[in-house]
This record gives C-alpha cells, sequence and structure tokens, in this order.
C-alpha cells in the first residue's frame, strides 16, 4: 500500500483516484479550488482526505494531474513541501495539434518540473500514454516509466501494481522525452492505424 496525494481534480485525477482507492492505497486530493477537491474526496471514497493547494502534501508519491503548462508553476507554488517526495509526472505536453511535443527536443516536461523540485524530491514519468478511459477500464495495462531515482521507481513501480496495471521501466529521467513522444505516437495511431481511442501502447514478449 503506498501514500498517495494527487494535484488536481480533473478527469485524471479522478480516473487514477478511483484506481489507487480500489487497490487499497491511501489517497489526498489537493485542488486549487476547495468545493472541487472535497467532492472529489467524497467521489473517491475510501477515507479520501483533501489537503491544501501550496501545503506540504500528505503523500510520499505526488501524483501532478494538471495540465503541462501548469506543471512547473505547481512544482514552484509547492517549494520546499514537496522536499523528499516522488513525483509523478503524467503530463503530455503536445502542441496544438497533437502531433508533437511543445517542449524542446533536449528536454521534457518531466525534467523542467526536477529542476524545479526540491533536490531531495524525485520526479518519475509515467501514465501520459494511457487514455483516461482505458485507464478506468480496468484492463492490465503497460505503464511506461521514466527516473533517475531506482528507489522512487520502485515506489512508482509498487503502486503502478497495486492497480492492477504493468510497470515498464524506460530508463533515466532523459527517457522521459520519448515517453512524452510516445504520447504523440499514441495520438497518430487514435488518427490514423487504430482509428479509435479504445487502446494502450503495450510491450509483447516472446515466449
Ligand atoms: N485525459 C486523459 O485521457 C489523459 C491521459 C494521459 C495524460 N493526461 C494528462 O493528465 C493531465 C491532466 O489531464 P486531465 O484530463 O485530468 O485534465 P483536466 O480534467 O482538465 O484537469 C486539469 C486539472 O488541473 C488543474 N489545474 C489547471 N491549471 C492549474 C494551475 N495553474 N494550478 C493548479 N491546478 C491547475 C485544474 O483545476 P481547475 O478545475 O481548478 O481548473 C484541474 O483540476 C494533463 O497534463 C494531460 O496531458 C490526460
Amino acid at each position: 500500500m503506498s501514500n498517495i496525494s494527487i494535484i488536481g481534480t480533473g478527469n485524471m485525477a479522478r480516473t487514477i483516484g478511483a484506481l489507487a482507492v480500489k487497490g487499497g492505497n491511501t489517497v489526498e486530493v489537493i485542488g486549487r479550488d476547495a468545493a472541487k477537491s472535497a467532492a472529489l474526496a467524497e467521489t473517491l471514497g475510501g477515507g479520501t482526505t483533501v489537503g491544501s493547494f501550496g501545503a506540504a502534501p500528505a503523500g510520499d508519491i505526488v501524483i501532478l494531474a494538471v495540465l503541462f503548462e501548469s506543471a512547473v508553476p505547481v512544482i514552484r507554488k509547492f517549494g520546499d513541501g514537496l522536499a523528499g517526495k516522488i513525483i509523478v509526472d503524467i503530463t503530455n505536453p503536445f502542441n496544438a495539434t497533437g502531433t508533437g511535443l511543445a517542449v524542446p527536443h533536449d528536454t521534457s516536461i518531466a525534467q523542467q518540473m526536477a529542476q524545479a523540485a526540491p533536490a531531495s524530491a524525485h520526479v518519475v514519468k509515467a501514465f501520459n500514454t494511457l487514455f483516461r478511459h482505458v485507464l478506468a477500464h480496468g484492463a492490465p495495462v503497460d505503464v511506461f516509466m521514466a527516473g533517475d531515482d531506482a528507489q522512487a521507481k520502485a515506489g512508482v513501480a509498487a503502486f503502478i501494481e497495486s492497480l492492477g496495471l504493468r510497470p515498464r521501466d524506460t530508463g533515466d529521467l532523459s527517457m522521459a522525452h520519448w515517453v512524452e513522444g510516445a504520447g504523440v505516437l499514441t495520438m497518430g495511431l487514435a488518427r490514423y492505424g487504430v482509428g479509435n481511442f479504445d487502446f494502450s501502447l503495450g510491450v509483447n514478449t516472446l515466449g
């Protein structure tokens, strides 16, 4: 069981929060709108608590479920409250048409978040390649991850497994750029090769 804080009260906060409660994790929700936080906590149930926006989250794992443009400002807002935390970046920094990334080729939102976060925090990229309704469906899909700290990744992997999903480590945080690119790949497949959004990227192994 993990102690999770989710910053944001939108679609992904609701979806990951519901899976986290079902998986037996302790969940805190932290939105900038206290009424939305309270409503989401009530919807999630399972003893979900509400945290104060900008104050130190209660969870050891902090999932940032905001739009990518807000990710670094939100990290700065929480500041030292994130010291020692595992920060999970689920954002997709898409360009306006969803055909490319809105970050330079030599970085990622996850790396920018790591630069803005306290030195003792560890950023792990995860979940961005999964459409929320696919996550909510509950099938044991693959969750690509990237991060520099092995212990932080082990913690996120244990959390992912508690949701009934498969963690797939892609390497250090520099790989977050390509995991973000995999988000663009899902958009292309949805438009062309698959033709709908009812699928996920995954790993097929031999034997
Ligand atoms: N939806 C998907 O299928 C999916 C899949 C994979 C990854 N993602 C990624 O997950 C993230 C969240 O997506 P979503 O679909 O959950 O979006 P959403 O439903 O629009 O929710 C966004 C949340 O971010 C909060 N927010 C926005 N700007 C903020 C700021 N400056 N400070 C504090 N909170 C702020 C919003 O708060 P208010 O309600 O107060 O505005 C809201 O709670 C995005 O980065 C997206 O790329 C989404």
